[in-house]
């Protein structure tokens, strides 16, 4: 589809490396290039990728690919340099070059922003180029963005977070399956979670690298990587997992950050946390990341914290921020309602009648000899299954709860078998008719 604004140029994207989260990143360009020039107002093109072996499985079709990443970073043709290497030494020369060449960078590499940030956003401010790191922290949660401009009116008093995936998909895996550490390690590698090392994950290392990230923003301080205390989960059995269970609580690696009136705090370290509280409950590869600011209060950001597909989602969303600086005039600021106005298009808003979900209906019913089978016929007539029926117990002449839930059906259907069951003179009262959301199931 084309747009007004796509008569701008593209944007010229230059990237390194070609593992997990670059693949992913490919795949989520080619797959919302429209979505995303809709957005911008002007495509975003990957023009050369920098990899230094053969990847057939990678279609890279009309793309120039160089075996030396140095000729990405220099090429006079890209706008935006995205380095998806990883590591701190050759992704810090690359993304150096392609600073003092003028190119905006986007990075997926905490180590490298958690070690040599400070420098690296001096050089960059005055070369007056940006550098997008959200996907450095917590995978696909935007929670960069979160700190450094939805909560930009608070005081962040504290933040403390789950924010390495491989080790909280260890520790749930040992909690739920009983599995051993090793066993689950070995996974969380194949699933492409775990860092290339990965003792980064269970001692803590990359957690603080995310922390030191993670505090720098929330406190406005220089990025601190030697200042965190790190402590991983290498030592934790599950028979601590068992004992905490017993007192109500759950063992999480978590990564605090504490203003206090002496300082801030920076902790890296497995705690435990009581069960009912919402970090508890953050389960597998997914972190999360509470943040407590003096006017909001409390807020939690949850969502997948490694992986391909999560990881490119907060990369392009960088490349996204970006190109739209890039773009910056009256017209082309970040638009009100997310597209440019000329891509903002109608869509069909769908009759509640057709939306399909289970149903949790109670009828209060006359306690008597085939009501239950009147009801489920009724029901079967327009196509409604049960997932489950509960009748409670009645007191004698008094009606009776009948509880039903129905596999996902329309709503039409539903209040259509409701209706003729409404006629019926064993019903009571109107029904009592709640939706199950399934929250994004297939239903
Ligand atoms: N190894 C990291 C993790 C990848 O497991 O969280 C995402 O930063």
């Amino acid at each position: 589809m084309m747009h007004k604004d796509d008569t701008l140029d593209p944007i010229r994207v230059g990237l390194v490396g070609l593992g997990t989260v670059a693949q992913g990143t490919l795949t989520v360009l080619a797959r919302n290039a429209d979505e995303i020039s809709r957005r911008i107002g002007r495509p975003l093109v990957i023009t050369h990728v920098g990899a230094r072996r053969d990847r057939p499985e990678v279609d890279l079709t009309g793309i120039r690919v160089s075996r030396d990443l140095m000729r990405v970073a220099e090429d006079p043709d890209v706008d935006v340099f995205v380095e998806l290497i990883g590591g701190t030494d050759d992704a810090l020369s690359l993304i150096e070059v392609a600073i003092r060449s003028g190119k905006h960078v986007v990075t997926a590499n905490k180590a490298l922003i958690a070690v040599h940030g400070n420098r690296l956003f001096q050089m960059a401010e005055d070369a007056q180029v940006m550098i997008g790191f959200e996907a450095s922290v917590a995978g696909g949660i935007p929670v960069i963005k979160a700190i450094r401009e939805g909560l930009a009116a608070n005081q962040i008093a504290w933040l403390a977070g789950i924010i390495n995936g491989t080790g909280n998909f260890i520790l749930t895996a040992m909690r739920e399956e009983g599995r051993t550490f090793e066993d689950v390690l070995s996974e969380a590698q194949a699933l492409g979670y775990a860092e290339a090392d990965p003792t980064f994950d269970v001692e803590g290392i990359d957690a603080a690298h995310k922390l030191t990230i993670l505090a720098a923003i929330a406190f406005g301080m220089p990025l601190s990587f030697d200042g965190v205390s790190t402590e991983g989960i290498s030592r934790i059995e599950s028979i601590d997992i068992e004992y905490a269970e017993a007192l109500g609580y759950r063992i999480k690696h978590l990564g605090v950050a504490r203003r206090t009136n002496a300082g801030v705090e920076l902790r890296v370290h497995p705690a435990l946390i009581p069960e009912k509280a919402l970090l508890a409950n953050v389960n597998g590869v997914m972190n999360a990341v509470q943040v407590h600011g003096d006017a909001v209060g409390s807020t939690l950001f949850y969502g997948p914290g490694a992986g391909s597909l999560p990881t490119a989602s907060a990369v392009v969303a960088d490349l996204i921020d970006v190109a739209r600086v890039m773009t910056a005039d009256p017209t082309h600021r970040v638009p009100h309602l997310a597209f440019q106005p000329s891509a903002v298009a109608h869509v069909p808003i769908l009759p509640l009648d057709d939306t399909r979900c289970p149903f949790y209906v109670r009828l209060s019913v006359r306690d008597e000899v085939g009501v239950l089978a009147r009801v489920t016929r009724v029901l079967a007539d327009y196509q409604v299954s049960l997932e489950s029926v509960i009748q409670k117990e009645g007191i004698e002449g008094q009606p009776v709860g009948l509880i039903l839930l129905t596999h996902t059906v329309t709503e039409s259907a539903l209040r259509q078998a409701l209706h003729v069951l409404a006629a019926e003179t064993f019903v009571h009262g109107d029904a009592v008719v709640l939706r199950v959301e399934t929250l994004g199931a297939a239903s």
